[in-house]
């Protein structure tokens, strides 16, 4: 039989697909944009690149959506002034988009055209020559409309309007077409977007299954329908293939494959494969219908319909209670990260390079998960954690139908949709069947802290929404980012879902874990540690909620908010408690808004310090805190705070090290101030505050300053030298120093370079506290894209060629043009030698 099957599959190839048989796909980049609705304006248009994000250009201003609210979820009784809280740029108000599409008279002969919207922002309605086609209120879902009917042959109008009302976020949602837009044209007889559903039943070493349901539209009931359908692996190599002809009934067909020595997917191992499939109809399929040999129809003159892969994973996921969470048979906690969907200075708008960037250095840190807080992500970046190897919480919603914002999603999670179905349940197909075939994503969220938590029809909205997910994928758990410990674990909310997750609460999980039937919890956000990069406030005190004059949380990540806590104590909960399956920290990046705890008439801050990297992409000391536990490839050995301390001298200035190894020696102008190891656990749960801090740092607490040299020596478990860093007490800046992350740019207009821009003194020392300005110049085959210093209170301009340093750093994003050739990057600065560097675009 299995050669029965090559032999008819080779006889397809020989099949002519028409040219109306294939489907295509354009990305649709320029348009043009317009503040307000008036489409018809015959002024005012600017060219733009779409993904494109109208707010990020600014100006920031503390007017910009200026919050007067008190945040309950936040414990707060009355309303204050929420300075910056969606980031003090203008992302309110209306928007238009517009461009042409040319359409052949041949492309209108029974094909469909489809527009892919992969995000607006937000309450999008989209025209085509006049006409509206469709609408789609939530910003961070995609969404695709049919727009057959409304063309023409020849030019066509198409136009989206957008709106986003104040108090709609408590977070920078962007504003505008801010991820890819697609023209897509599809075969009459087709496979839908988003039509293929492939799972893999049973895994074991030897041997994989997998199932595909796929979805053809353009036929009748009771059509025949052949499908053929080929599993190839990452280097093209055909490993299973299946041919099944058969009537079609409620458009969809089922064919089960399998796969010997299947490569499995995981983090460390990203192995991923594709199944192509093509749809074939007519021939002697309709006319003499053979149960028997359904392999005659291809033979005699079936057509080729479409053809779509789909990429996925083989890989088993697991949740045993008391035991924890496996990935293909092994246990495993998550080391994840909450991401908010912003890339600092490029702000919403989508760049693949950036997400990229922002990957590679997590996976450096040893983190092997992603939650896309709170919203449905982008494509880019699941993509992407399919290719590099992280696992994925996907999440839907801040709001369900009570509100957190007055603005917020609440207004429509209820509403009717128009075609029977309400908004929520619409938001969950759509993200369901996109996402539901990634390797990369193991388990969704149904939602963050959403209030309905604590309301008794809370549980019954929260099971619907798991059944929703249930129903559309039978592979994945279901969580939810719980807050409200009171509530949730007596009144049902926690007791149904899948996984437990908590947000915060470390010192609830073992009456969570004792109460729960499910007996496994999850830190579904942890940590919201505070800090501002290279900024250090003594003493080096320990505690929630504290405030400094100059508006900057330290970097001795000693600072927190009421409802949360210091990494260590969530380190303390992964080690000491089987049952807790890991967490996702609040958060990997900075990210523009919230800027807690100067949240509160604090203007100019206007975004987050809960990054364990700051909003330029420069990592924070506590980046190295989480490398040195979860990196387990790489040594890390990093040394706090920097050694340029004038008028301190002869003051207590604390010194921590983070390091990987069990031991350290520190030594101030070579003076040894003692070795320090880690501390056991001392059996008492849960491990908080100094306890903890003992258990996942070294700490030399007493250690007085005299400018020099701070080294430290870190020991092996022999007690011998295994390495050592030293920190030197800079003199004057003398040069800027450009270290870029890559030297070669791909010549493709989208590709970015991260240039790290700081000062150095005359023996090439880092100057750690000179903020001078720096002036930037990019020539040749690329252009200068953003700056950002990761300082949370600057108000400069993130697109201007130009930016103060912020804690001796800032760093420049380049990016490369369509044609190859040289970039030449130029930076200076007064009273400094320039530096300057070249780059390749190929
Ligand atoms: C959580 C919330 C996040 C963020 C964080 C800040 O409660 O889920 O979105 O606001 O607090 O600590």
């Amino acid at each position: 039989m299995k050669r029965l099957i090559a032999i008819v599959i080779a006889s397809a190839f020989a099949i002519a697909a028409h040219a109306q048989n294939q489907r295509s796909e354009n990305v649709l980049k320029d348009w043009e944009f317009r503040k307000g609705h008036d489409i018809e304006a015959t002024t005012g248009w600017e060219a733009v690149k779409v993904p494109h994000d109208w707010a990020i250009y600014g100006p920031f201003d503390k007017a910009n959506d200026l919050q007067t609210v008190a945040v309950e979820q936040n414990g707060e009784k009355v309303a204050t002034e929420k300075t910056g809280r969606t980031g003090g740029l203008p992302y309110m108000g209306k928007g238009a988009y517009r461009r042409a599409l040319e359409i052949n008279a041949g492309e209108l002969d029974g094909r469909r055209h489809i527009l892919l919207f992969d995000g607006a922002m937000s309450e999008a309605q989209v025209f085509v020559n006049g006409k509206k086609v469709c609408f789609w209120p939530y910003g961070y879902n995609s969404f695709h409309c049919d727009v057959t009917e409304q063309l023409q042959a020849g030019k066509n109008d198409i136009a989206v309007l957008l709106e986003n009302r104040p108090q709609s976020s408590r977070w920078y949602p962007g504003a505008g077409l801010y991820r890819k837009v697609r023209h897509i044209t599809l075969p009459a007889i087709h496979i839908p977007i988003w039509g293929t559903y492939v799972t893999t039943p049973y895994i074991n070493n030897d041997y994989a299954t997998v199932c595909i349901k796929t979805k053809v539209a353009g036929v009748e009931d009771d059509t025949a329908v052949t499908l053929v359908t080929r599993i190839k692996d990452a280097n093209g190599k055909k490993v299973a293939e299946h041919l099944y002809t058969a009537p079609i009934h409620g458009g969809e067909m089922t064919q089960n494959l399998t796969v010997e020595d299947p490569e499995l997917w995981s983090p460390e191992n990203p192995a991923l494969y594709y199944a192509e499939t093509e749809v074939y109809t007519g021939g002697a399929i309709k006319t003499a219908w053979n149960m028997e040999r359904p392999e005659i129809s291809i033979r005699h003159g079936s057509v080729l319909q479409d053809k779509v892969t789909t990429r996925f994973g083989f890989r088993t996921i697991e949740i045993i209670p008391d035991k924890g969470f496996f990935l293909n048979g092994k246990c495993r906690k998550f080391r994840g990260v909450c991401l908010h969907h912003d890339l600092g200075p490029l702000g919403a708008a989508v760049n693949k390079a950036a997400i990229r960037r922002q990957l590679t250095m997590l996976k450096d840190m040893g983190c092997d998960a992603i939650r896309t807080s709170h919203n449905m992500p982008a494509e880019e970046l699941i993509k992407l954690c399919d290719e590099m190897g992280f696992m994925v919480m996907c999440e839907n919603f801040d709001e369900w139908d009570i509100a957190k914002c007055e603005n917020g999603y609440h207004r429509f999670f209820n509403l009717d949709s128009g075609n029977g179905m309400i908004w929520a349940e619409r938001d969950m197909l759509n993200m369901l069947h996109h996402f539901r075939n990634n390797a990369s994503v193991v388990m969704w969220s149904i939602g963050n802290e959403v209030p309905s938590q604590w309301k008794p029809e809370g549980r019954k909205v929260a099971a619907w929404l798991q059944d929703i997910c249930h129903r559309e994928d039978s592979t994945r758990p279901v969580t939810c980012g719980m807050d409200q410990y009171n509530g949730v674990v007596i009144n049902g909310f926690a007791e149904q879902l899948d996984i437990v997750g908590f947000n915060y609460k470390v010192d609830r999980y073992i009456p969570a874990y004792e109460i729960l039937p499910q007996k496994i919890i999850l830190g579904s956000e942890t940590a919201s540690t505070v800090s501002s990069r290279g900024i250090y406030h003594f003493p080096a005190k320990l505690g929630a909620a504290i405030m400094h004059d100059n508006h900057q949380s330290s970097s001795y990540d000693t600072e927190y908010c009421w409802w949360s806590n210091i990494p260590d104590n969530d380190f303390a909960a992964d080690e000491d408690y089987p049952w807790c399956i890991g967490q996702f920290v609040w958060t990997g990046f900075d990210y523009l808004g919230e800027p807690s705890p100067y949240d509160t008439d604090a203007w100019p801050n206007h975004s987050s310090v809960f990054g364990i990297i700051d909003l330029a992409s420069i990592p924070k000391d506590r980046y190295y805190l989480y490398r040195s536990q979860w990196n387990n490839q790489d040594a890390t050995l990093h040394v706090l705070p920097h050694w340029n301390w004038e008028g301190r001298e002869g003051q207590v200035t604390p010194v921590f090290v983070y390091t990987s190894y069990p031991s350290a020696e520190l030594f101030v102008n070579g003076v040894s101030q003692g070795v320090r190891t880690f501390a056991k656990s001392d059996g008492k749960t849960p491990c908080l505050g100094e306890n903890a801090m003992k258990r996942f740092r070294l700490m030399w607490n007493d250690v007085v300053y005299q400018p020099g040299e701070l080294r430290v020596v870190a020991y092996d478990a022999d007690g011998k030298i295994a390495a050592e860093k030293t920190v030197r007490t800079a003199g004057k800046a003398a040069e800027v120093k450009l270290i870029p992350d890559r030297s070669v740019l791909k010549a493709d207009g989208e590709d970015l370079c991260y240039v790290n821009v700081s000062l150095v003194d005359k023996k090439g020392n880092p100057v750690p506290a000179d903020n001078r300005l720096v002036k930037v110049k990019v020539s040749g085959a690329g252009a200068f894209k953003a700056i950002a210093n990761g300082d949370p209170t600057c108000l400069e301009s993130f697109q201007q060629p130009q930016m103060h340093l912020f804690s001796g750093q800032l760093t420049l994003l380049v990016q490369s043009g369509s044609t190859a050739g040289e970039i030449i990057v130029e930076v200076s600065a007064k009273g400094v030698k320039t530096a300057r560097i070249t780059l390749e675009s190929k």
